[in-house]
C-alpha cells in the first residue's frame, strides 16, 4: 500500500524577487501552524508569515488541505545570519515523514541533491515551486527548472502517487552542523499562499482523480 514515495522536496538554501503565479491570498486561507506557534508571526495583513528558530524551538506550517497533484509554490526569504545548522524548507510531504533534499522511496533517499543558488537568497524573496503530476516532479527556482524526477514506475522506480500536504519549516538538523545560537533568532519569511492543486478527498486516492488533463499542470510531460 504505502510502498511509494513519501515526500518530495526541500530547499535548504533558498529564495527571488518577483511574484509567483499563485494568487496573493492571506496565509490563513490555506495554511495552519504545524508547530512552534509562538515562533510565528503574520505580517502585511496576513499575506506574509515569519517563522523563526531559536534554541528553544523552530516552527512551521502546513496546508489545510491535501492534494493529489499540483503546481505549488511560495516566495521565500531566508534568514540573514550565519545559518549553519539551520534548515529553511518548503516541501510537499505525505504525513509525518521528514525529508531533505531527497525524493524518498520506502524511507530511503534516492539521489541526494543540494541546490546551489545563483543569488543571495537572504536579500530578497525568491520563488520556489514544485510541479507534481503523474509524469514527473519538477522543482523550479524563479521559474528555472533545477531538477526533474521522471515517473519511471513502469520500470520499477518508486514514484510519489499518494496525496500530499505542503509544508514549510525552519528547524535544526544535526547533519547540517551546530548552529551558532548567539545569532538567534533565525527568521525566514514566506509569501504567496495561493495553491494551484487538485484537492484529494482521501489520503489514499493517489492520482486516480488528480491526473485529469483538465488541470493545467498535468499537461507537462
Ligand atoms: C536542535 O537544537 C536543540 C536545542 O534547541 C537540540 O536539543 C537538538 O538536539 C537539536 N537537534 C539537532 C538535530 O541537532
Ligand atoms: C557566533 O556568532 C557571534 C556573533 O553573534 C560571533 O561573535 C562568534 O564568533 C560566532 N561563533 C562562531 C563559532 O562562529
Ligand atoms: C474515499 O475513500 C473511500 C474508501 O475508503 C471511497 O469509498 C470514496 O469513494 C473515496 N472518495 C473519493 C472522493 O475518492
Amino acid at each position: 500500500m504505502d510502498s511509494l514515495v513519501l515526500c518530495l522536496f526541500v530547499i535548504l538554501l533558498a529564495a527571488v524577487g518577483h511574484a509567483s503565479d499563485a494568487e496573493d491570498v492571506p496565509w490563513s486561507q490555506n495554511y495552519v501552524i504545524l508547530y512552534g506557534q509562538e515562533h510565528t508571526q503574520l505580517l502585511n495583513q496576513g499575506k506574509e508569515i515569519q517563522i523563526s528558530m531559536d534554541q528553544s524551538s523552530g516552527s512551521g506550517f502546513r496546508s489545510l488541505k491535501t492534494y493529489g497533484s499540483g503546481f505549488f509554490g511560495m516566495r521565500i526569504k531566508l534568514p540573514n545570519k550565519d545559518t549553519t545548522g539551520i534548515i529553511t524548507s518548503f516541501y510537499v510531504i505525505r504525513q509525518q515523514y521528514l525529508l531533505q533534499t531527497n525524493v524518498f522511496t520506502n524511507g530511503q533517499g534516492l539521489r541526494e541533491q543540494r541546490i546551489s543558488l545563483w543569488f543571495d537568497p537572504t536579500t530578497y524573496f525568491h520563488n520556489y515551486q514544485i510541479l507534481w503530476n503523474q509524469h514527473q516532479v519538477v522543482w523550479f527556482v524563479d521559474d528555472t527548472p533545477i531538477r526533474v524526477f521522471k515517473n519511471n514506475k513502469k520500470i520499477g522506480v518508486g514514484y510519489p502517487a499518494q496525496s500530499m500536504q505542503i509544508e514549510a519549516t525552519i528547524w535544526n538538523g544535526s547533519w547540517a552542523g551546530e548552529p551558532n545560537w548567539s545569532q538567534a533568532p533565525f527568521q525566514a519569511h514566506y509569501q504567496g499562499f495561493g495553491i494551484d492543486g487538485c484537492l484529494a478527498q482521501n489520503h489514499t486516492i493517489g492520482f486516480s482523480d488528480c491526473s485529469s488533463p483538465t488541470f493545467s499542470w498535468n499537461g507537462v510531460n
